[in-house]
């Protein structure tokens, strides 16, 4: 019974105490996994970089530090309108600068023009997509070609298990992610183990090929 909640809570959080409870654990539990998604991605000051899914906005954060140059921009996208509200409270002043934009948006249907975003990155997020191959086509289709993806999950976690309590097993698995990115048009797809500080997490890659 608490799985399913936390599971529903982690996929969609709403403003409740459940949900202000799982942004807490959010915040506390995946920083490691965020900050090492944005070092991955390699961004560079002048990039458009954007992350799916940010909740209460770690990842953000730290790709603003990054995103320096004059052309720099940030762009953020999240359907949970409590998740949208936290992220633009947290960094007010980057959005009022132009540096990062927020859409309260699905991922399957982001108002992006083709081809503008240099990096993309996700935390625990693609498990939630009801369509994995609308999702991938759908990065694909606003990504540069060559442009990377990167995204980090932790594949034993107690937020896992209770997600797995509400989710269909062919959307967790990553093997299915990583086929719905292959079948969207990705390249060089793969998945590895990292370790940073004690903590095991896993990274999936791919290249946007167009
Ligand atoms: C488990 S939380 C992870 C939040 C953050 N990335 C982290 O790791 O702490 C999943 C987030 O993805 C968002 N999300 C799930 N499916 C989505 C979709 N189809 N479109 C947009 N956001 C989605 C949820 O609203 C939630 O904020």
């Amino acid at each position: 019974m608490w799985a399913e909640k936390l599971g529903k809570q982690l996929g969609h959080p709403t403003r409740s105490v459940a949900g202000w409870l799982v942004s807490k654990m959010l915040t506390v539990r995946n920083r490691v996994l965020e900050e090492n998604a944005v070092q991955l991605c390699g961004i560079q000051p002048g990039d458009t970089v954007l992350e799916l899914g940010h909740g209460p906005g770690l990842g953000l954060q730290s790709a603003a530090k990054l995103v320096t140059g004059p052309t720099g921009h940030l762009i953020g996208v999240d359907y949970s309108e409590y998740m949208h509200q936290m992220a633009r409270e947290q960094m007010k002043e980057l959005v009022a600068s132009g540096k990062v934009t927020l859409h309260h948006c699905d991922v399957a249907a982001m108002p992006l023009a083709d081809s503008t975003v240099d990096k993309v990155f996700h935390c625990n997020c693609y498990y939630f997509w009801p369509d994995l191959r609308k999702g991938a086509a759908e990065i694909r289709r606003v990504m540069k070609p060559g442009g990377l993806m990167v995204t980090t999950l932790k594949l034993s976690s107690v937020a896992t298990f209770a997600a797995k309590r509400v989710l269909p097993a062919a959307n967790w698995r990553p093997e299915s992610y990583m086929e719905a990115l292959i079948d969207s048009g990705f390249t060089d797809v793969r998945m590895e183990d990292k370790l940073f500080k004690h903590i095991v997490f896993q990274a999936i890659y791919a290249t946007a090929l167009k």
